[in-house]
């Protein structure tokens, strides 16, 4: 994984070194272990685990595992947390420091009414003193660099990043990652690429740049704009983990994206089992499928498969179909239909 040992780290989270400048972005219910194992076997330079709340981590029981659970291959791994009282925070933190992550990182986003209207995630950037003590509070217990994840503010009146940013800095975060959106945004209108620049500009530490990344002509461009240290893709990696080759989706040709689809899918099997490994793969399957020719009809039969037999009939089929189809067009390209997407993206509701 992309940790060549005689080249220079392109940056560094505190201590930590980062080799690349594209970096999977945290999402609940998708960056588990099996997709970024694969995203960094593609250039991801840093694993994030979903957020995980302080009662989860609280909690008896082994239901908060998975999420903490990560691959050493993965490292660096940041484990991110999520709370919104001092000592609460410091003990999900030790638990959390149990697994030794390289970094602990903080969620200052998350939009979910059951996290902000409960006072966590972004809820916590209406309270920037609040924020100060968390961060302390961590940094007091942490061995490992920590970091924080942000929106721009609350909502349009109080877009408070600058203020947000340079508290994180002062109470010692070692990196701060912006999602150039507000809270009352969630996932709509287009994410203010000018503003994480502001942020950048304002602070020492690295700044990850994040929001509406989905081809690489926006890795140049949102690069370009914010200056940022690196670029934090989550949506646009679904279906695509090629993106961290800075390779669009559509110029993956037809049988390098069903082998990487199978790969994916053994990777879920192996580590969940059977069935719930390919339950959980169709969500992946309906994006990797974006854009092919015969797509929509496939994506019926992807999301209702149940064995591991079924979806590799599914696509030994359809690459018959396209072989028959393609007498002399080789497998060389995609071809492209005219479906519109926007349907089978993750809105990011649950975040
Ligand atoms: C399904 C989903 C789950 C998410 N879960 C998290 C999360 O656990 N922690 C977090 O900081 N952000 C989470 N996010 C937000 C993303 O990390 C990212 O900030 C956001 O999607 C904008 O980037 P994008 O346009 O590249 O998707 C989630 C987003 C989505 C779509």
């Amino acid at each position: 994984m992309h940790r060549p040992e005689d080249a220079a780290p392109t940056f560094s989270i505190g201590t930590v070194p980062i080799y690349g400048d594209l970096i999977l972005a945290p999402m609940a219910g998708y960056s588990d272990v099996p997709f970024r194992l694969l995203c960094r076997e593609m250039g991801s330079a840093l694993s994030y685990t979903p957020c995980i709340p302080d009662d989860a981590l609280a909690a008896r029981g082994h239901h908060h595992e998975r999420l903490l659970d990560f691959r050493e291959e993965e490292r660096p791994v940041a484990i991110q947390l999520l709370a919104k009282e001092e000592e609460r925070l410091v003990r999900a933190a030790q638990k959390a420091l149990q697994r030794r992550p390289d970094i602990l990182d903080l969620n200052l986003g998350c939009p979910a009414r059951r996290v902000a209207g409960g006072g966590r995630g972004a809820a916590l950037l209406c309270n920037p003193p609040l924020i100060g003590r968390l961060v302390s509070a961590l940094v007091k217990v942490s061995a490992v660099p920590v970091t924080a994840k942000i929106r721009l503010g609350w909502d349009e009146t109080s877009r408070n990043y600058l203020e947000v940013a340079r508290i994180l800095e002062e109470s010692g975060v070692s990196a701060i990652a912006v999602h150039g959106r507000t809270r009352s945004q969630a996932f709509r209108g287009r994410a203010d690429w000018e503003a994480i620049a502001e942020v950048k500009a304002a602070v020492r530490v690295p700044v990850f740049a994040n929001g509406d990344v989905r081809t690489p002509e926006d890795i140049a461009a949102i690069r370009r704009v914010t200056g940022c240290d690196a670029v934090m893709i989550g949506r646009g990696a679904i279906g695509n983990p090629w993106i961290f080759q800075r390779r669009a989706l559509d110029e993956v040709p037809f049988e390098e994206r069903l082998a990487v689809m199978e790969r994916h899918l053994r990777m879920m099997v192996d580590y969940y089992g059977e069935r719930l490994g390919v339950i959980l793969f169709r969500k992946y399957a309906v994006h990797y499928v974006r854009g092919l020719e015969g797509a929509s009809a496939l994506r019926p039969r992807l999301v209702t498969a149940s064995a591991v037999s079924q979806v590799l009939e599914i696509l030994r089929g359809w690459r018959a179909d396209e072989r028959s189809a393609g007498d002399g067009r080789g497998t060389s390209a995609c071809a492209i239909g005219t479906e519109d997407d926007r349907d089978v993206y993750p809105t990011g509701e649950g975040d």
